[in-house]
């Protein structure tokens, strides 16, 4: 039998490919990447550099978030692809494709999503993991919403990705005062 060479990566176990824009990262993805671990040995954050939706953070900024929220967690490989998804999980030999799945809302766009992918590459699964109840309703979007209004996300993102929000959408001194951002 052949020598795994070092890097390659078929000899990192059972691997996950987690795609997603994660624009930001919430705590929904978290756990999401947290509870893929109790069944796979490795899972790779792949942040979409082309996706559909205009991002809010770079590419780069959404990397830069991820591996350092994720910097004590070896098992948890964040990575940037471009193009087709499927493209980039060849390189990996990663044969799983994993997504969370929020409410039956969720459901068409995924399945669509899955059924392509599998029409591209035969062998590529996609499993999906239910959201955890406290997350259900978080979603980036919402998330960008909440705290470009000045909301609080406390408890929703990281307090990493929180920070960033705020000097993203940096408000005018009086506002960020009247919503308690300034004490
Ligand atoms: O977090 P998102 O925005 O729902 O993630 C969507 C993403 C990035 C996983 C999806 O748009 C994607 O895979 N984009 C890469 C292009 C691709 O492969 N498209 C074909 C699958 S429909």
């Amino acid at each position: 039998m052949a020598r795994k060479k070092k890097g390659d990566k078929t000899s990192m176990g059972k691997i996950a490919i987690y795609p997603g824009s994660f624009d930001p990262l919430t705590y929904g993805h978290i756990d999401i990447v947290e509870r893929a671990l109790e069944i796979f040995d490795k899972v790779i954050l792949a942040i979409a550099h082309d996706a559909e939706k205009k991002s809010l953070f770079t590419v780069e900024e959404r990397v830069e978030m991820a591996r350092s929220i994720f910097k004590d967690n070896p098992n948890v490989i964040v990575d940037s692809f471009k193009g087709l998804l499927v493209n980039y999980v060849e390189k990996t030999n990663a044969k799983v494709l994993l997504r969370g799945l929020r409410a039956t809302s969720d459901f068409e766009y995924e399945f669509h999503m899955a059924s392509m992918n599998r029409s591209l590459s035969s062998h590529l699964d996609t499993l999906f993991m239910m959201t955890s109840k406290d997350y259900f309703f978080v979603s980036s979007r919402t998330i960008k919403q909440v705290a470009k209004l000045g909301g609080s996300v406390e408890g929703l993102v990281p307090d990493l990705v929180a920070r960033r929000l705020k000097e993203k959408f940096k408000l005018p001194v009086a506002r960020r005062r009247m919503i308690g951002w300034d004490e």
